[in-house]
């Protein structure tokens, strides 16, 4: 029951999954488009990553790449787990991803890499705690396994610092170019990673470092903080890292629709992001600037948890008479480790039948 709904939900957010892992990274399931960057980086990395990879001699150029990248669209596809890249500040740094799931017994293997540039920033012991969270958390899955090379320390420096149960070492497991090296299995159970607070004990508080401590002292100004984040000067963009910081980790955002025949749509704050920045270039907002200004506002408090409606107006620039859009933004908010964080934005515009109320 759990894959059939899991496997709509897959159909209901289309081919794409992305997640915050900080500030600063986040993973996001490989596509067709990611091939160059992934076959680039492969090759750049052929020694380092050959010395515990048994697949690197057999991706010689980018159609072996692409063969891979449409494997794991149809991994994903199939609801049998996803490849995740890895994007820090912007550029491409390796992949983690989920082997085939096995929904039977509800367990999975993680397994990874790192571009030799990337090493020694905890990008990878980050990015496997959000995927064993999400195989918990939205896979409801019992066991989460990882198996290193017995040799391989960095790796096996990675299940130890998240707190898996070493169980045993699995002799001769894997064929690496001519000779066959010894594993050792991790793993860690639902139970176990709730006792230990999983993502609690990381992530958050990654993102909570990169906030300015004045941005999400107070509602209000985390609110005003919001406003200027997504406010931009022509040529330039929003300052999505300011706008990362506001949010936590789960934060959802639900723009107003363009037309009321659509579905609603619930993005996670990467894939609000991309599509900003598509519709930017489309409607050439990019080249213009845009400038959103709260002119109105109602919130209701209740210990840690706020609601608040914030009337907007759009222009392209402060200066502008013309208002191009208005509308009320519902931010929900939480008081969470002395700081506010927006946990969803969901979003409506002023039409002649929905005019915003006095
Ligand atoms: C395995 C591999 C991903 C490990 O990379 P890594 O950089 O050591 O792992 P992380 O990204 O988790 O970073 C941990 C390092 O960052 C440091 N670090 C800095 N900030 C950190 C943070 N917030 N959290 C955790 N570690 C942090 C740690 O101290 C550690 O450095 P150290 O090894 O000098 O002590 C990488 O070596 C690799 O890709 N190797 C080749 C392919 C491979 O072996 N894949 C695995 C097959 S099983």
């Amino acid at each position: 029951m759990h894959k059939v709904m899991h496997t709509i939900d897959c159909l209901l957010r289309s081919t794409t999954l992305s997640m915050n892992v900080d500030h600063e990274t986040h993973v996001r399931v490989l596509q067709m488009s990611d091939a160059d960057q992934l076959f680039a980086v492969t090759d750049r990395n052929r020694e380092h990553l050959r010395a515990w990879l048994p697949w690197v001699d057999s991706n010689q150029n980018l159609l072996d790449t692409r063969r891979f990248i449409q494997s794991v669209v149809d991994q994903f596809k199939a609801n049998e787990g996803f490849q995740c890249g890895i994007w820090h500040k912007g550029s491409f740094a390796g992949v983690v991803g989920f082997h085939r799931i096995d929904w039977m017994n509800k367990n999975v293997e993680i397994g990874y890499w790192l571009a030799k540039e990337f090493e020694g920033k905890g990008l990878m012991t980050k990015s496997c705690r959000v995927l064993v969270d999400y195989a918990f958390h939205e896979s409801k899955l019992k066991r989460v396994q990882i198996r290193c090379a017995t040799r391989n320390t960095k790796s096996c420096r990675i299940p130890e610092r998240l707190g898996f149960r070493k169980e045993g070492i699995a002799l001769q497991a894997e064929y690496l170019y001519g000779c066959f090296v010894d594993l050792v299995v991790y793993a860690i159970t639902d139970t176990e990673w709730a006792k230990i607070g999983g993502l609690q004990n990381g992530t958050s508080e990654v993102v909570l470092s990169g906030a300015r401590p004045s941005d999400v002292e107070s509602i209000d100004a985390i609110v005003k903080a919001l406003y200027e984040c997504v406010t931009f000067e022509p040529l330039k963009k929003p300052d999505y890292e300011r706008l990362r910081s506001l949010c936590h980790f789960r934060a959802k955002f639900i723009p107003a629709k363009t037309t009321q025949d659509e579905p609603v749509s619930v993005l996670h704050i990467e894939e609000f992001i991309s599509r900003s920045d598509n519709s930017a270039r489309e409607t050439r907002l990019d080249e213009k600037g845009s400038c959103e200004q709260e002119v109105g506002r109602k919130t209701d408090l209740f210990g840690n948890i706020a609601h608040v409606f914030s009337v907007y107006e759009s222009r392209f620039s402060k200066s502008d008479a013309l208002v191009r859009a208005r509308g009320i933004n519902s931010i929900q908010l939480v008081k969470d480790r002395g700081r506010w964080w927006i946990l969803s934005i969901a979003c409506d515009t002023e039409r002649p039948e929905n005019p915003i109320p006095k």
